[in-house]
């Protein structure tokens, strides 16, 4: 048995893995067929404990029955008929990959697991990471044709990057984020059903209708107890997660890139890598599980998680597409008055853009709305003390556009099908090289030549009619153009150390673990207004954290929902995530600048904990809703509470904290009062709001004992 210390280990004559994470246990045992078998996944066994695991493989009751060991990789061979997350064909037609073990590799945290076929020339390898003090296990799979250069292509169908799988429980329970355009990260629990349930995207992004992260539970966790296990895929573009309770009892679920129906041919010597697949296992309820992944996503995604996300200003919603320099400039001399650090030229800076309707792909400044180019607006952004960030959409492309014109290969789209325009655009093939280094070389000249420290990286369509004339595989489109945008990404940040990327897409449509390893936060949702933006974030939440979620403070009524709401209620909310500003600033009273410029200040006294401190979702009595964001020392802690509407009139019972330490005393340090935590974690804090509704307050606490 291998000794309990290491974090990952392997023993050879029972074919037994084990990871160890601070609050978990994963095992694998290979099974005598040479599969690897799913053991166990959750709490921490010991030795003695996982030595009597059942066998891996073990005869079904009936000739009807599947194999009810499940595998860490489903293939489409045996007594299997759940969801396979490895389907193939190899040149004679035989579907499936049938393993023998050929070996193992533990490294640096890292565990592969090495597979061949018995029969055909392809090898895999079942990859396992882990790293210290997190309970998040990444899993991925690198498949290879290794047969010599006459043996054929090998196609594959489908490569999940892991199945997995929990221990039985008398219940299962889904947790999910659904949406829509103006409504994403909604969060769903639902139980699951006996039955195959698959959560996707095929539109070629994370998408706003779902997304790929998910939580399983017996039915009975809450915000602070209870076993959950979690999983989410780190991929931008189409993705499939199958979830299967069967009839027995038991669920596991499989997950990868790409949808339904696409496949990539493998010639021989090449290899298939799929995205990272993470796991986790938390015994400490929703709570627990979303702080660990937040400290994850810090620790091990985030290219730049230690700094702080500046106070941004945009322009979208205050011009739209009519941008020039006066008023740009305008805005960017009230933004700064504001106290933001960072201001964002919205659409319409180039090209012919006037409208949604041309321009995309023309990226030189309009020389109607910029005569001298964009840098005197860029020189008096820098000026005012304020970093200068742009809008790109590079992978869109309008058929009225000089782009177009010069290269109207380069969209995706198969010939002989009808050209769906979305949002009057097409898309370009990324998975082009022309069309990558074009996409290269220009948004590099783009930050060279104005001096751009930020660019916000919009994708405002999905893929239709996804083809790629005279290519002999088109459809590793799919994930080749997404891989592109990766490598650009990466490139840009490598080539100018100091410049941020911001994700979008029409809103939140990508945001996801693939896209936060090169960016620094995501567009949440093109839905400002503060009321459906409370639900929005609670969703996002769930696996992301703060630093991450870009949230502005827009005009009211607001631009999506007519809603009038309060300026303060609007700072409070957004200030739960990385602040922005997004009104028309030269329609606010000079009441409403100085209101805002104080708000600002606040926040940047608080940024440092919501951005990087622990955060814990609270829901309150009488309708109020809350987020506690605590120090790592636990001595400092920030508390924004919302109450969108009020009942009756009565004043809602106290703000339970129960993350508060009930031995310590804090002190408001606004209102000048000290409290007990005894009675703050358990009767709560009285949070004095306003009548009314869109009532809210900030609580700031300091830990005097
Ligand atoms: C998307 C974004 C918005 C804005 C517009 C510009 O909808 O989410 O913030 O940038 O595009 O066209």
């Amino acid at each position: 048995m291998p000794p309990l210390a290491s974090p990952v280990s392997f023993d050879r004559t029972s074919g037994l893995a084990v990871l160890r994470t601070p609050n978990s246990v994963y095992a694998v045992r290979v099974g005598a067929d040479g599969s690897p078998r799913h053991l166990h996944w959750g709490a921490v066994l010991d030795t003695d404990a996982l030595g009597g695991l059942p066998a891996a493989t073990s005869p079904a009751a009936s000739s009807f029955e599947a194999d009810p060991a499940p595998d860490e990789l489903a293939s489409q061979t045996g007594a299997r008929f759940g969801p396979a997350g490895l389907q193939l064909r190899f040149a004679d037609g035989t579907r499936g990959a049938q393993w023998h073990f050929t070996g193992h590799t533990v490294r640096d945290g890292e565990l592969r697991l090495r597979l061949a076929d018995r029969r055909y020339p392809l090898a895999a390898e079942l990859c396992y990471r882990v790293r210290p003090d997190s309970d998040v296990i990444e899993r991925w799979v690198e498949l290879t044709h290794t047969g010599a250069d006459d043996s054929g292509p090998i196609t594959v169908d489908r490569l999940d990057s892991a199945s997995w799988t929990v221990p039985p429980l008398p219940d299962y329970r889904l947790s999910h984020l659904v949406g829509g355009w103006n409504s994403e990260f909604q969060l769903r629990r639902d139980r699951l059903p006996v039955a195959e349930t698959v959560l996707t995207s095929r539109c070629g992004l994370t998408s706003h209708q779902a997304n790929p992260w998910l939580a399983l539970d017996d039915g009975t966790a809450t915000e602070e107890g209870g076993e959950v296990w979690s999983t989410a895929l780190a991929w931008s573009g189409s993705w499939r997660i199958a979830v299967h309770r069967d009839p027995v009892g038991r669920t596991t679920w499989t997950g990868g890139f790409g949808h339904e129906g696409i496949s990539w041919t493998l010639q021989p010597g090449q290899s298939l890598h799929s995205p990272v697949f993470s796991g986790l296992y938390t015994p400490g309820g929703f709570g627990a599980a979303s702080r660990a992944w937040h400290t994850h996503i810090r620790t091990s995604v985030l290219p730049a998680p230690d700094r702080d996300r500046p106070v941004l200003y945009n322009s979208w919603e205050a011009t739209g597409f009519d941008v020039d320099q006066p008023g740009q400039t305008h805005l960017a001399q009230l933004a700064a008055r504001l106290g933001a650090e960072l201001f964002v030229l919205d659409d319409g800076w180039f090209g012919s853009r006037t409208s949604d309707r041309a321009g995309l792909g023309d990226w030189t400044p309009r020389p109607k709305a910029f005569p001298d180019g964009l840098r005197p607006l860029a020189d008096e952004v820098h000026r005012l003390g304020m970093a200068f960030g742009l809008w790109v959409e590079p992978e869109m492309v309008n058929r009225d556009s000089d782009l177009y014109r010069a290269h109207p290969d380069w969209v995706i789209h198969a010939p002989t099908r009808d050209a769906t325009e979305l949002r009057n655009q097409l898309m370009l093939n990324f998975a082009r090289p022309d069309v990558e280094a074009w996409a290269h070389r220009t948004l590099d000249q783009l930050v060279r030549d104005h001096g751009a420290d930020w660019l916000k990286w919009d994708a405002n369509r999905v893929v239709t009619e996804a083809g790629w004339a005279g290519h002999p595989d088109p459809d590793r489109l799919w994930i080749d153009h997404t891989r592109a945008v990766y490598r650009i990404m990466d490139r840009l940040r490598a080539d100018h150390p100091g410049l941020r990327i911001e994700a979008c897409a029409g809103g939140g449509g990508r945001a996801d673990l693939g896209i936060l390893a090169r960016t620094d936060q995501a567009w949440t949702s093109d839905n400002t207004d503060p009321v459906d933006r409370i639900g929005i974030q609670h969703g996002f939440s769930q696996l992301f954290p703060a630093q991450t979620m870009a949230a502005w403070v827009t005009d009211s009524p607001n631009i999506a929902t007519g809603r009038t709401t309060p300026l303060r209620f609007r700072f409070h909310v957004a200030m739960a995530g990385a602040l922005g500003l997004g009104g028309d600033l030269t329609t606010w009273s000079e009441e409403d600048l100085d209101e805002a410029a104080a708000l600002v200040a606040v926040y940047k006294e608080i940024r440092s904990l919501i951005q990087h401190g622990r955060q814990h979702r609270l829901n309150g009595l009488g309708g109020v809703t809350a987020v506690h964001y605590a120090s790592e020392d636990g001595a400092e802690h920030a508390i924004l509470a919302w109450r969108p509407a009020t009942r009756f009139g009565h004043a809602p019972p106290g703000l339970a904290l129960p993350a508060l330490d009930p031995t310590a005393r804090y002190l408001d340090v606004d209102e000048g009062i000290a409290h007990s935590g005894a009675v703050l974690t358990r009767q709560g804090i009285d949070l004095r709001l306003p009548a009314g509704d869109y009532a809210s307050r900030l609580i700031r606490l300091r830990r005097t004992i």
